[in-house]
C-alpha cells in the first residue's frame, strides 16, 4: 500500500488582499479557503495533512485546531523554505507529499485522487499537474523537451520572451516522493528574480540526481484558480456557489432563481423542496424534503423539518418543526424550538423558547425565555415580559391555554393548562389550569359625556 500525506502552503501574507486576515481565512462559500482545500487533500486519500502557516500563524493555527498538523515558517523565502519546514514531522515518512497552495479553493478530491494516481503509475520521482491555458501570466511555464519530457519549471519573473510564449502552466500542485523530496529541498538555492527558494527547482534538482519527473495535465483550468485579491474571490465565490447550486438541483431541489440564490456548500437541502428568490442558506443549516422556502428567508445553523413553509424570514441556530409555517417578517433567535406544525406569523419575534406542536403565534409579538405547549394561542400583540432590567425569567404556558390579544406576561409566570387569559391584561400572578385571568381596569361608560363636551 502506498501512502499520501498532504502539504497545504498557507505562509504566504496575501498582500494584494489589502487584509489584516491571513488570506487563507477569507471565506468561501460559507468557509474559509484552508477548509476547502483540507477537506479536498483529505477525501483524495491523505493520511496526514500538515500546514505550512507563517503570516498570522496564531489565527491559522487556532482555525485549524485538531483538523491538522502545522509547521511554521517564520520568514517566507519561498515555496521551496516553505515544504522544506515540514522536514522534521515527515523526516520518517516513505512515500508521496502532495503539496498543495491553501488559496486554491475550487479544486475537488477528485481531481488530486487523478493526479495522485497518474503520478504513482508513472513510477516518477516527482509530477506537476499543469494547465494549458490562454493567457498564462503570472504562472510559472513548464519547460519540456522534443520528447515532452518535464525538463522545469521557469518563473515568469525569470522567463524569457520564448519562455513566456509557453502557455502549459503550473498550477502549484505537485506530487513528490520522500524522502527524496528533501534531499532536492537542501540542495536549493536562491539564486532568481525574486530571491527566493523556489519549490519549482526541486524537479531540476531531481532530474540532475538522475530522476525522472513528470507532468498530468488538467483539463479544468477553472479549478487551480488561485485567490491572489478581493476580486479574484468574489469570482471564485460566484462560480462556487454556482456548482453548489447545481449539485442541489441535479440531486432533486428546485432554485427558480440561482442568481439570487447563496447557498453555503456545507447545506443540506431535502428533494422536492422549492428555494424562491432571495434566500441565504447558511453554516450547518439542514432543510428537510417538501419545503417551500424563501423569497427573502436568511438560515444561519437552522434545522428545519419537512414540509415547512417558510418566507421573510431570519433564523439563526434555532430549528423548525415539521410542517410548521413561518413568516412574513419573522426573527427566531438561537436557541428557540419551534414545534410541529406550529405558525409562527407576522411580525413575530422568538428568543430561546420552546413552542409545543400545533401552536399559534400569529401576528405581532415578542416570545422570550419561554415553554409554551402544544396548541396554545397567543393572540395579536402578546409580550413576555422577560426582562426585569437585572435579570431574565422564563414564562411558562401550558397546552390549550388561550392568551387573549395584547397581554403582558410579566416573568416568572405559569399560565395552567387550558386556563385564559382575558385581552388586554398584564399578568403578573399565576393562572390556575381552566381559569379565567382578567387584569385590567374596568370599564367605566359616562352617560351623555359627548354631547355635554361638545355644547361647552
Ligand atoms: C507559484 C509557483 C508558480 C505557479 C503558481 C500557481 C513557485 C516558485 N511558483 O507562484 O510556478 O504557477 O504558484 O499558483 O512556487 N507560500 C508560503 N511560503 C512562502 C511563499 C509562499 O507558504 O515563503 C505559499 C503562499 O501562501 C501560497 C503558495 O505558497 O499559498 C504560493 O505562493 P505564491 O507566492 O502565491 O506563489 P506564486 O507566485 O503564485
Ligand atoms: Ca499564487
Amino acid at each position: 500500500m502506498s501512502k499520501m500525506v498532504s502539504v497545504i502552503l498557507a505562509a504566504g501574507k496575501g498582500t494584494r488582499m489589502k487584509s489584516r486576515l491571513p488570506k487563507v481565512l477569507h471565506k468561501i462559500g460559507g468557509a474559509p479557503m484552508l477548509s476547502h482545500v483540507l477537506q479536498v487533500a483529505k477525501q483524495a486519500g491523505a493520511s496526514r495533512n500538515i500546514v505550512v502557516v507563517g503570516y498570522g500563524a496564531e489565527q491559522v493555527v487556532e482555525f485549524l485546531g485538531d483538523q491538522a498538523e502545522s509547521a511554521v515558517q517564520t520568514e517566507q523565502l519561498g515555496t521551496g523554505h516553505a515544504v522544506l519546514q515540514t522536514e522534521p514531522l515527515l523526516k520518517d515518512f516513505h512515500g508521496t507529499v502532495m503539496v498543495i497552495c491553501g488559496d486554491t479553493p475550487l479544486l475537488e478530491a477528485e481531481e488530486l485522487r487523478k493526479f495522485y494516481e497518474a503520478h504513482r503509475a508513472s513510477a516518477v520521482a516527482a509530477s506537476v499537474l499543469t494547465a494549458v491555458v490562454e493567457n498564462p501570466s503570472g504562472y510559472g511555464r513548464i519547460l519540456r523537451d522534443s520528447e515532452q519530457h518535464v525538463l522545469g519549471i521557469v518563473e515568469e519573473k525569470d522567463a524569457t520572451m520564448e519562455q513566456k510564449a509557453i502557455c502549459e502552466i503550473n498550477t502549484g500542485i505537485y506530487c513528490l516522493e520522500s524522502p527524496l523530496l528533501f534531499e532536492a529541498l537542501s540542495k536549493l538555492s536562491c539564486n532568481n528574480a525574486q530571491g527566493e527558494y523556489y519549490l519549482t527547482d526541486v524537479l531540476v534538482k531531481l532530474i540532475e540526481l538522475g530522476k525522472t519527473v513528470g507532468g498530468v495535465k488538467t483539463a479544468d483550468f477553472e479549478m487551480i484558480m488561485g485567490i491572489n485579491s478581493r476580486k479574484q474571490l468574489a469570482e471564485a465565490e460566484g462560480i462556487m456557489r454556482r456548482r453548489t447550486l447545481d449539485q442541489l438541483m441535479e440531486n432533486g431541489v428546485t432554485i427558480m432563481d440561482p442568481a439570487s440564490t447563496f447557498i453555503d456548500k456545507s447545506v443540506v437541502v431535502g428533494q422536492d423542496t422549492v428555494i424562491y428568490p432571495f434566500t441565504w442558506l447558511e453554516g450547518t443549516t439542514v432543510i428537510g424534503k417538501d419545503c417551500q422556502v424563501g423569497p427573502n428567508v436568511r438560515l444561519t445553523d437552522v434545522q428545519v423539518g419537512a414540509a415547512t413553509n417558510l418566507q421573510f424570514t431570519y433564523g439563526h441556530e434555532c430549528s423548525i418543526g415539521e410542517g410548521a409555517t413561518v413568516g412574513p417578517y419573522v426573527h427566531l433567535r438561537p436557541q428557540t424550538k419551534i414545534g410541529a406544525a406550529v405558525k409562527v406569523g407576522n411580525f413575530v419575534e422568538v428568543k430561546n423558547s420552546e413552542i409545543g406542536a400545533g401552536s399559534k403565534l400569529p401576528h405581532l409579538s415578542y416570545i422570550g425565555d419561554s415553554d409554551i405547549g402544544e396548541r396554545v394561542n397567543i393572540g395579536c400583540g402578546c409580550i413576555t415580559v422577560n426582562y426585569d432590567g437585572k435579570q431574565k425569567h422564563r414564562t411558562v404556558i401550558a397546552d390549550d391555554a388561550f392568551i387573549g390579544c395584547n397581554s403582558n406576561l410579566l416573568a416568572p409566570v405559569t399560565i395552567g393548562k387550558g386556563a385564559y387569559v382575558g385581552a388586554g391584561s398584564t399578568i403578573t400572578k399565576e393562572v390556575e389550569e381552566n381559569d379565567l385571568a382578567v387584569a385590567r381596569a374596568k370599564q367605566t361608560n359616562i352617560k351623555d359625556w359627548a354631547e355635554k363636551y361638545r355644547k361647552r
